[in-house]
């Protein structure tokens, strides 16, 4: 038995209850449904700014009745002081997932950002502070990095911030830390690197990229690239970072204010991400015929991004135990399905 399967049988015979905020987004959505499946007692917190009920719904319908009869949902908004006390009551476990991801969206409107990651964030962090809970996880980022050119990342050596997101990221790290040093309440940080799976938002003109050229892909239109297609990330399978998740929310003995790279440690090329989308996808009986744009680099993007995550094996037990194209090949049926699903109600049949 592996830690995380050690945990998951500790929770099942001994339930807790738990917190997700931005549980109808990608990530929340996925804890959720693990969770449920695990038997345990969860309060969601979302404002559907970026997030939807058909996440919620889709969970519904992976969960037995009684597991889902354990969920319970408040739509309320982190920026709310109010709306977070309330989520936090009697809660052991938070896992705080909300917050205004994409660096372009930041670029565009910072201010926005601002309110969601630091405003937010800090009204959760007290909230749960007051609520004495047993753990608090929340979603950093490897926006962290910045302009730190070492490869790869290893947490303790950052860069300058590229992006407003960054810097909202980077100052919920601070105040975690800081919540640490003065009020003596333990934090742990998991900087998640591109994590992908089902469920993530292919639509909008902040979508990321592999949900984003899954659905051109699909729809057989050309799939636009940022630069000459050598930019490289550490993309993590979303079952990745749910195994993170609940080790480091179980890991009461850890460090006060503890930061973690939550990725494989791997480093695909966008070029070599578009050539394996092909090859599934055609897999999956979908002929891709168009070769990609290539445009000028995007401002904010970090040109190369790969993690370290041998502090997150040595004090979590973490193991990441699925590889991108392993991950993909479980997350391109859902999309297949669910486009054509959508194609269809469109045409009305
Ligand atoms: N997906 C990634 O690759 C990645 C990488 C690094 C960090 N993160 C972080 O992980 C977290 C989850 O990301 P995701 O990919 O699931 O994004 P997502 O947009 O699918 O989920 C975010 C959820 O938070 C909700 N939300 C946003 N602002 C809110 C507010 N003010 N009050 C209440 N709910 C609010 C949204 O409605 C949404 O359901 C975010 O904090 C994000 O910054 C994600």
């Amino acid at each position: 038995m592996n830690n995380f399967e050690r945990i998951q049988s500790v929770l099942r015979s001994n339930p807790r209850k738990w917190l997700i905020t931005g549980c109808a987004g990608f990530i929340g959505s996925n804890l959720l449904e693990t969770l449920l499946k695990l038997d345990q007692t969860v309060v969601g917190l979302d404002n559907f700014s970026t997030g939807h009920q058909h996440n919620l719904d889709e969970v519904r319908s992976l969960v037995s009745e009684s597991q889902w009869q354990r969920f319970s949902f408040i739509r309320g908004d982190i920026r709310d002081s109010e709306a977070c006390k309330q989520a936090v009551s009697g809660i052991d476990h938070v896992l705080h997932q909300a917050a205004l991801g994409s660096v372009p969206r930041s670029i565009e409107d910072p201010v926005l950002t601002n309110d969601s990651n630091i405003n937010g964030f800090l009204n959760i962090l007290v909230a749960a502070r007051d609520a004495s809970v047993k753990s608090f996880v929340y979603a950093a980022s490897s926006s962290t990095y910045g302009d730190h050119p070492g490869l790869p990342k290893v947490e303790d050596r950052i860069g300058r911030p590229l992006s407003p997101y960054a810097v909202t990221k980077y100052v919920n790290e601070l105040y975690a830390e800081v919540f640490g040093r003065c009020y003596g309440f333990r934090t742990t940080g998991l900087r998640y690197f591109n994590v992908f799976g089902k469920r993530q938002d292919p639509n909008g003109a902040y979508a990321a990229v592999i949900p984003k050229w899954i659905a051109t892909m699909v729809a057989d239109k050309q799939v636009v690239i940022n630069g000459d297609g050598s930019t490289s990330r550490d993309f993590c399978y979303i079952a990745n970072a749910v195994q993170a998740n609940l080790l480091a929310a179980m890991n009461p003995d850890g460090p006060a204010s503890g930061i973690y790279n939550v990725a494989v440690s791997d480093a695909t090329t966008l070029n070599q991400l578009f050539d394996y989308l092909k090859a599934i996808l055609n897999a999956n009986g979908i002929t891709v015929t168009k070769s990609p744009a290539y445009r000028a680099f995007r401002d904010g993007d970090v040109r190369h991004s790969q993690a370290n995550v041998d502090k997150a094996m040595r004090e979590l037990g973490y193991a990441p135990e699925c590889r991108i194209y392993d991950g993909l090949e479980a997350t391109i049926p859902w999309y297949v399905q669910r486009i054509s699903k959508e194609a269809a109600l469109e045409a009305g049949q």
